[in-house]
C-alpha cells in the first residue's frame, strides 16, 4: 500500500519542483506509513528503498557536513557572495552601466537587498523545519547583519545622493520635511526596529541578556520585516503581485502556525 503510494508520488514528480518540497512530501509518505503498519520496520525499509536523490544528498548533507566545514567554506562563500552587490556598483561605474542618476538607482537597489536579505532572516527557521537541516540557524546571523548592512547604506546614499546637489543644512531640512511622511516614516521605523537586532547579535549579548530576552528582542525581524514591505510597495497603487508581501505572509503565517500548534500540545501534555 505505501509502496504504490510512493509509486504515484514518484510519477507524479515535477523535476522543477523545490528539493525540500518533495523531501516534505517524502517524509509525509514515511511517516503515513509508521502510523498505519505500527512498526517502524516499513518506513525505515521505504526509506532505505526508495529515497529519492535529492533526500539522499540532504541525508548526506546532513550526516557529512561538519561544524568545520560549515564554518570556513559554507560561511565565507555566503559572505563572499552577500558582498557582490557593493562590488557591483563601482564595477557598474566604471563600464557606464549605472543609470543616469547612479545615487537613486543606488538607494533603490541597497533598499532591495536589505528587504531580500530580510525576508531571507525570517525565511531561515522554517526552512529548517521543511528540510531538517539545522545548519540554517547558523547563518541568521550573517544574514540578518548583511540585512542592516544594506538599509544602513540604503539610508546614507539617500543622505548623500541629495547632499551632493544641495548644501547639507538644506539637505537636513529635506529630511526633516520627509520624515512624517508615510513613506519616508516606515522607512525609519524599519531601520530603527533593526538596531537593537544588530546590538544584540554578539555572542557577549546573548549571554548578558539570555535566552528568552534575547529571543523577545530578535522577534523585532517581524514588524523590521513588515514595516520594510510596506515602505517599498507605498502607496500600495501597485498593479502586479507584491511578492515580497506574499513571501512575508507565508513565513508569519507558518511561524503562527507552529507556535499555536506547539502551545496546543503543550497545553494537552500538562
Ligand atoms: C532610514 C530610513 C529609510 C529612508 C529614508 C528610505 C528612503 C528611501 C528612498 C528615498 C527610496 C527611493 C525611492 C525612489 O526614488 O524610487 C527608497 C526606496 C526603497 N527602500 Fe527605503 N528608506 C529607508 C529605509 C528602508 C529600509 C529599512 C528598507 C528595507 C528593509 C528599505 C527598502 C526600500 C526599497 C525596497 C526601496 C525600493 C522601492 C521601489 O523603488 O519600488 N528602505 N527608500
Amino acid at each position: 500500500m505505501i509502496r504504490h503510494e510512493y509509486a504515484a508520488f514518484c510519477k507524479d514528480f515535477d523535476p522543477l519542483e523545490k528539493v525540500g518540497e518533495r523531501a516534505a512530501k517524502f517524509r509525509a509518505i514515511a511517516e503515513r506509513a509508521m502510523c498505519r503498519s505500527g512498526t517502524a520496520k516499513e518506513a525505515t525499509d521505504v526509506a532505505r528503498l526508495h529515497r529519492p536523490p535529492e533526500t539522499e544528498m540532504l541525508a548526506w548533507v546532513h550526516t557529512r557536513m561538519s561544524d568545520r566545514a560549515i564554518r570556513f567554506i559554507l560561511k565565507p562563500v555566503v559572505f563572499a557572495a552577500s558582498l557582490v552587490p557593493v562590488l557591483y556598483w563601482p564595477w557598474a561605474a566604471s563600464m557606464h552601466q549605472l543609470n543616469v542618476n547612479p545615487f537613486n538607482a543606488i538607494v533603490r537597489d541597497t533598499g532591495f537587498w536589505s528587504l531580500r536579505f530580510l525576508c531571507l532572516t525570517v525565511a531561515l527557521t522554517p526552512l529548517r523545519w521543511l528540510t531538517g537541516w539545522h545548519a540554517f540557524v547558523k547563518f541568521r546571523r550573517m544574514i540578518g547583519l548583511f540585512a542592516f548592512f544594506y538599509a544602513a547604506i540604503h539610508f546614507a546614499a539617500y543622505i548623500a545622493f541629495d547632499s551632493l546637489r544641495e548644501q547639507m543644512s538644506l539637505t537636513l531640512r529635506a529630511m526633516a520635511a520627509d520624515a512624517p511622511r508615510p513613506f519616508f516614516a516606515i522607512g525609519y521605523l524599519s531601520l530603527v526596529l533593526m538596531v537593537p537586532l544588530a546590538a544584540t547579535s554578539t555572542a557577549g549579548m546573548i549571554r548578558r541578556l539570555g535566552g528568552p530576552r534575547w529571543r523577545g528582542v530578535h522577534r523585532l525581524v517581524y514588524p523590521a520585516a513588515i514595516a520594510g514591505v510596506i515602505h517599498m510597495y507605498w502607496p500600495w497603487t501597485t498593479t502586479y503581485l507584491p511578492r515580497y508581501a506574499v513571501m512575508l505572509a507565508a513565513i508569519v503565517a507558518v511561524r503562527i502556525h507552529k507556535y499555536t500548534s506547539t502551545r496546543a500540545s503543550a497545553g494537552t501534555q500538562r
